[in-house]
């Protein structure tokens, strides 16, 4: 009979969880879930060695555990540290961790170009998301932001280098998954930068995935560029039967048009199976799918709002937390004229107007 691992006791934000021996701290937090999960811009769990290089996830240590109760003099990444029995987490409960987090912020956002305007990954970007969470409304930064002109590394996927925050998730995926990477981390410290050596190019038949993990806009699909906002299109869940893969797939479509194939994603915006570039990149066209339904979007973001499953983020034990209750201060399908629940935005042929709102047309009341 395989042993157990012993259970440490360890508590969260004022919530006591038991979690194995070896569980991240991180882990735990996303056992209990909800806000008292810290943010993770490069671990990734289904990748091995990732995390310890973008410190979101610091959280405050403030008992380091039943034996040796002193609390940890720095901030700790969650994603790199493992739980000791009895020991006291501080996330949201920390104003050091909070202050802190807004520090990391500001330095990702450093050289990062504030295109989300333009950029194909706003409404589904983690470091936007994270911003708006923990984010100041101005930088300190006064020096030119790096700049590199945009690549096309393979047939399917283009970096933008200046959005870029050195994850190093793609790198990961492209070792862990591929067998077969040709592109990593070139130059140290400052002048750091993803690329591919002498202009290999990316097209193993599980790369696509690279752009699934890539936390930020700095890995596009070249087939979905432009073409629409993501918060426009209505994202299905679908499979079909792949030689290569799973084929367990969302689909972004408008009307029935499929304008992009991704892998279906967690909670904590991570891929539940990888797919192949033929799933991903050349089938799109509806009839290439069966469609089962609408994806449950469980994720707080620009997308799970507009989306008419839409979940509502698990605000979890919140009020043991900080003791209140969330309030919600505005409903924003009460009050906009162009987010109505009720309208069914598939059935519009091409980009919606405001026209396509008035008098509930779709409903027929028009
Ligand atoms: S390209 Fe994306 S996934 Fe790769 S290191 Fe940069 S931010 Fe991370
Ligand atoms: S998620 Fe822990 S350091 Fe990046």
């Amino acid at each position: 009979m395989s042993e157990q691992a012993p259970k440490f006791k360890v508590t969260i934000d004022n919530i006591t969880i038991e979690v194995p021996a070896g569980t991240t701290i991180l882990n735990a937090a996303r056992m209990i879930g909800g806000d008292v999960t810290p943010p993770a811009m490069c671990y990734y769990s289904k990748l091995k060695e990732s995390g310890g290089k973008c410190r979101t996830c610091l959280v405050e240590v403030s008992k380091g555990s039943e034996k040796d109760p002193r609390p940890m003099p720095k901030l700790v990444a969650s994603c790199r540290t493992t739980v000791m029995d009895g020991m006291e987490v501080k996330n949201i409960t920390s104003d050091k961790v909070l202050d802190a987090r807004k520090g990391i912020v500001e330095f990702l956002l450093m050289n990062h170009p504030l295109d989300c305007p333009v950029c194909d990954q706003a409404g589904e970007c983690d470091l936007q998301d994270l911003s708006y969470e923990h984010g100041s409304e101005g930088t300190r930064y006064e020096f030119d932001r790096r700049k590199f002109e945009k690549e096309d590394i393979g047939p399917y996927i283009q970096l933008h280098m200046t959005r870029c925050i050195l994850c190093y998730r793609c790198v990961f995926t492209a070792d862990q998954l591929t067998g077969k990477r040709e592109h990593g981390v070139l130059e140290r410290g400052d002048h750091s930068e993803i690329s591919t050596l002498l202009g290999k190019s990316l097209d193993n038949e599980f790369i696509g995935n690279v752009i699934d993990v890539c936390p930020v806009g700095a890995l596009t699909d070249k087939t979905f560029r432009f073409k629409n906002r993501v918060w426009f299109t209505k994202p299905v869940d679908a499979h079909r039967d792949c030689p290569t893969c799973s084929g367990k797939v969302r689909l972004w479509m408008r009307g029935d048009e499929v304008f992009r194939v991704t892998a279906r994603k967690d909670q904590w915006g991570e891929v539940e199976e990888w797919i192949c570039n033929d799933c991903r990149f050349h089938k799109k066209e509806v009839k290439d799918w069966v469609i089962e339904g609408p994806s449950h979007v469980r994720r707080s973001s620009v997308i799970a709002q507009g989306h008419y499953e839409h979940t509502q983020k698990p605000h979890v034990l919140i009020d043991k937390v900080i003791g209140k209750q969330p309030v919600l201060k505005m409903d924003i399908h009460s009050i906009s004229d162009v987010n109505k629940p009720e309208i069914d935005l598939s059935k519009i042929e091409g980009p919606a107007h405001s026209t396509d709102f008035e008098g509930n047309k779709l409903l027929g009341n028009g």
